[in-house]
């Protein structure tokens, strides 16, 4: 094993002394960052943007902004003045505090002014990945009562509008926008709003995001996370991602995640670092093309992406210069040991796991530049957090034992409810204080934990979270199916793909036109990334008494391993 660990050369970053720091932090002693500790103001807002605007860092690039169309930069300042402007026009919307503000659009300046913009008003913003289908729109904008929603005039015929009562104004971003009692032309109004605008000061405990993800039952559920998080995000913005005042940071995570949020919006502009954002799809010669064009420093990716750069070859990352680059770090999915070999040789640096979730809002172990790595290991908790491996009663087991991985209760970034469902937020809490992640893993002698799986059914695919039971929901929507039962199965390049096992109706025979109607059906309802990859027809699928398909049953069988306890089976 020891042969196995990586020494780090790093012994400059932020976070020297692990040890040394996790026995005397606080996080009480992270809040001299912030303004808001001498003026009592909050608004994060405020502190990611404003702040910086009106100091020396004012024409600092915040922004470096590209796509196959656009290339633009952002300065501090001009980023205060446009979120002022877009946060005018929502205002002139109806926008105010505590107003769920959802904004639907692919990655560009414009959706980085509106989602600033939106906090700035004290406004709770839903960010909606652009590859979303009407049913995932709906279900989001419905459950949260949305008021206003963002989006463009391509993605509009996606929104089911007369069957959102409470959506009252549609804010749209782009050419020739008619408008109507309902309809704004955003560029119009842009153009002719102010640049100043009273920005709300809040509680650290008000709402200010709402990221929408999947558990194993039921629809997807919106996590709530509040500008009390801030404190988490600057403070591992400087102890994992180690930034520090000339980085030029790239997070390729779209904001309808949540690390394209924390880590792509919030966590940098705290730390008054220049930002990265490249919009469209992942390409490799694009995504080489993207660290050297602006020297990127650090580099915040995904296993799936890293599999996808090794697997195109060497030969093209040698036609880029990245010798700019200085850390990079990985989160979403286990990262292979395998790969972190492919980052020592192909750019000569150890790639950073981190482990964190929707749920827990920021980063909560990881791998610091200062710090051993050991290839296989997600690292060591964040100072400041408890993180132990617990057993179903929420007892702290001893290192090297299998259990749930948990987290005590308090970190500033915990989410504070799941939208409209308290008993479900309660649900997530073990004896009190532990909140419970789904994951397993295991903890070393040496304080290193190491991811086993999830605990439940939920499919991890290229690092994106899919709840099989949405899946089977719209499955069986269709007018051929029956019964479908939805599992992850392992792919060496994202991780797990999506199958389903399906059932069909009486009169309805298999063909090949069949699986690809059912499989665009899941397309065209919820999104690409949900549409299972691999589809088997079964004559009747498992499933217990009570009528549940089992999943586990599925799963021994696409992996041929034995089935278990079969006693609750329907005979
Ligand atoms: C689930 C959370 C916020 C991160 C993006 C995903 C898995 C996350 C790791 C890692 C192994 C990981 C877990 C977790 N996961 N990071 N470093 N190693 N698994 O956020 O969509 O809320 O999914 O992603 O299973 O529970 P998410």
């Amino acid at each position: 094993m020891e042969s196995n660990v990586l020494t780090s050369t790093n012994s400059n970053g932020n976070l020297r002394n692990y040890d040394e720091v996790c026995d005397s932090f606080e996080w009480s002693q992270a809040e001299k960052a912030f303004s808001w500790a001498e003026t009592g103001l909050v608004n994060m807002a405020h502190e990611a943007i404003d702040r910086h605007a009106d100091s020396d860092k004012g024409n600092k690039v915040a922004l470096y902004y590209s796509d196959q169309h656009r290339k633009e930069e952002y300065t501090f300042k001009d980023m205060r003045d446009y979120s002022n402007k877009a946060g005018n026009v929502l205002k002139d919307s109806g926008v105010t505090k505590g107003d769920r503000v959802f904004i639907f659009m692919p990655r560009s300046p414009e959706l980085y002014f509106l989602l600033l913009g939106t906090i700035k008003l004290g406004g709770i913003a839903g960010p909606l990945f652009e590859a979303f289908m009407e049913g995932a729109v709906k279900d989001r904008l419905e459950d949260s009562g949305a008021k206003v929603l963002v989006t463009t005039p391509e993605l509009l015929g996606r929104v089911p509008v007369d069957e959102l009562p409470e959506l009252e104004k549609l804010v749209i971003v782009g050419d020739d926008v008619k408008e109507d009692e309902k309809t704004i032309n955003f560029h119009r109004q842009f153009e002719q709003a102010s640049s100043t605008l009273d920005i709300e000061w809040v509680d650290r405990e008000d709402g200010m995001i709402l990221h929408y993800t999947s558990g194993s039952t039921g629809k997807p559920k919106g996590v709530l996370h509040v500008h009390n998080a801030m404190i988490q995000h600057y403070q591992t913005a400087k102890w994992v991602l180690d930034l520090k005042d000339d980085d030029v940071y790239w997070c390729t995570a779209d904001p309808g995640w949540v690390t394209g949020t924390s880590y792509g919006i919030f966590a940098p502009w705290l730390a008054g670092v220049s930002n990265v954002i490249r919009g469209g799809r992942f390409s490799p010669e694009d995504w080489y093309q993207t660290l050297e064009n602006y020297k990127v420093t650090v580099w915040y990716s995904a296993p799936t992406a890293f599999r996808m750069l090794m697997g195109y070859g060497d030969k093209a990352l040698a036609k880029y210069d990245l010798s700019s680059l200085r850390h990079v770090l990985s989160v979403g999915e286990p990262l292979n040991p395998e790969v972190i070999r492919w980052g020592m040789q192909a750019l000569n640096l150890r790639i950073h796991d981190t482990w964190w979730m929707t749920e827990t809002g920021a980063q909560v172990i990881c791998n610091y530049p200062s710090m051993e790595i050991k290839p296989g290991s997600m690292g060591k908790p964040v100072p400041g957090t408890e993180a132990a491996i617990v057993d179903d009663e929420g007892n702290v087991l001893p290192p090297n034992s299998m259990g749930n991985l948990a987290i005590k209760k308090g970190w500033p970034s915990m989410m504070r409810a799941i939208w409209n469902r308290p008993e479900k937020f309660e649900s997530y809490f073990l004896a009190g204080d532990w909140y419970v992640s789904g994951d397993s893993a295991y903890m070393d002698e040496e304080g290193y934990f190491w991811f086993q799986g999830r605990v439940d059914d939920v499919i991890m695919t290229s690092g994106e979270r899919v709840g099989p039971f949405e899946v089977e929901s719209k499955l069986v929507e269709h007018p051929a199916v029956a019964e479908a039962g939805v599992i992850g199965t392992p792919d060496p390049v994202r991780g797990e793909i999506i199958k389903a096992f399906i059932a069909l109706r009486d009169g309805y025979e298999y063909s090949e036109e069949l699986e690809e109607e059912i499989r665009n059906f899941v397309k065209r309802g919820l999104s690409a990334h949900a549409a299972p990859k691999d589809i088997e027809f079964k004559d009747s699928l498992p499933k217990t008494r009570s009528g549940k398909i089992m999943r586990r049953v599925l799963k021994a069988w696409e992996l041929d391993l034995p089935t278990g306890d079969l006693s609750t089976m329907e005979k």
